[in-house]
């Protein structure tokens, strides 16, 4: 049904700076639609993959899931609305703006507005990078990977693996229970698109996560951030499951955008397992409590101990 996380919908107070961070420290393509009130980011040769809205409230987050026919997009629709949710469809201005040639949306039980879209067009002129970088992988071979995954503290933690994983039928890739629980979800061969975590001190956005086609472009972000060092929310590290290696940067809006490389894809055969930690070393989550942040500590110091390692996954 759901092929992929295709694009995000940022609403924010603070517009100049998000694009600021996004063109000099990611390496996005800025391209406005109305100064000072939308802007779409690039990241590949698709119109949009980040949708920058400018708002005076609070910051929003809303994720653009791409479905594989307009007919999916009917029976999704018809899926949401038999388990209560209440679907809208897109205006003519919505569709325009996105770039996509259908859509339809409803609010999740955390209150993310989610949006389903088929047909995201390719933009008319290459992607070009705000800074020389390698590009963002978003496919491997013929297969949409999407732009990443999302990350989400959940308020109801329940509810919303009810949504994603019954409802919309993301299949379950792996589960943690400490430092905090958390539950991965995929669509696609990218090991997850959505986690969800059971810290709670939800429901909140925990992070977005962007990968590099090249490690190098990750340590040049690195640098960037270091010249500000309270903006990296969790230090360098590789995660144990999905095996990226990355570092978390603080937005504009105070969530994370994780900034990663060589994520492992994951096929048919895939068996779900209980992790031993988020990480194999680093990912130092300066945001967790005292006691929290130890228990981290000591987990990696247990992971060192075993001499676990992992593969670097190839990245085409
Ligand atoms: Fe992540």
């Amino acid at each position: 049904m759901i092929n992929a996380l295709s694009y995000v919908l940022i609403g924010t107070p603070d517009l100049p700076a998000w694009i600021q961070m996004a063109t000099t420290i990611a390496g996005l393509q800025a391209e406005e639609v109305e100064p000072g009130k939308s802007v779409r980011l690039r990241l590949d040769d698709k119109v949009q993959r980040l949708l920058l809205q400018a708002g005076t409230g609070k910051p929003t987050l809303g994720m653009g899931y791409t479905v594989t026919s307009p007919e999916a997009l009917t029976a999704a629709t018809a899926k949401l609305e038999a388990a209560g949710f209440s679907v809208t469809p897109s205006t003519a201005e919505e569709r325009a703006l996105r770039g996509v040639s259908a859509m339809a949306h409803f609010i999740d039980p955390d209150g993310y507005r989610v949006e389903l879209a088929h047909g995201l067009q390719s933009a008319a002129t290459p992607f070009v990078p705000g800074r020389p970088i390698g590009g963002f992988r978003t496919r491997a071979g013929d297969i949409d990977l999407g732009i990443g995954h999302t990350a989400l503290m959940a308020g109801d933690f329940a509810a919303m693996k009810h949504l994603y994983h019954e409802v919309l039928g993301f299949a379950m890739s792996d589960r943690a229970t400490a430092p905090f629980v958390a539950e991965f979800f995929h669509v696609n061969p990218r090991h997850h698109t959505i986690g969800l975590a059971d810290t709670g001190t939800g429901p909140g956005v925990y992070h977005l996560m962007l990968e590099y086609k090249e490690w190098d472009d990750v340590g040049r972000a690195y640098d960037m951030a270091l010249e500000q060092p309270e903006s990296i929310g969790v230090s360098l590290g590789r995660h144990s499951n999905d095996h990226v290696t990355s570092f978390y940067l603080r937005t504009p809006d105070g969530w994370m955008l994780e900034l990663g490389w060589a994520g492992r894809l994951i096929g048919k055969d895939w068996q779900i397992s209980e992790l031993p930690g988020m990480s194999l070393w680093g990912h130092d989550r300066t945001w967790l409590p005292p006691a929290k942040r130890e228990q981290a500590r000591q987990i990696l110091k247990d992971i060192a101990a075993q001499g676990l390692r992992a593969p670097i996954a190839p990245t085409e």
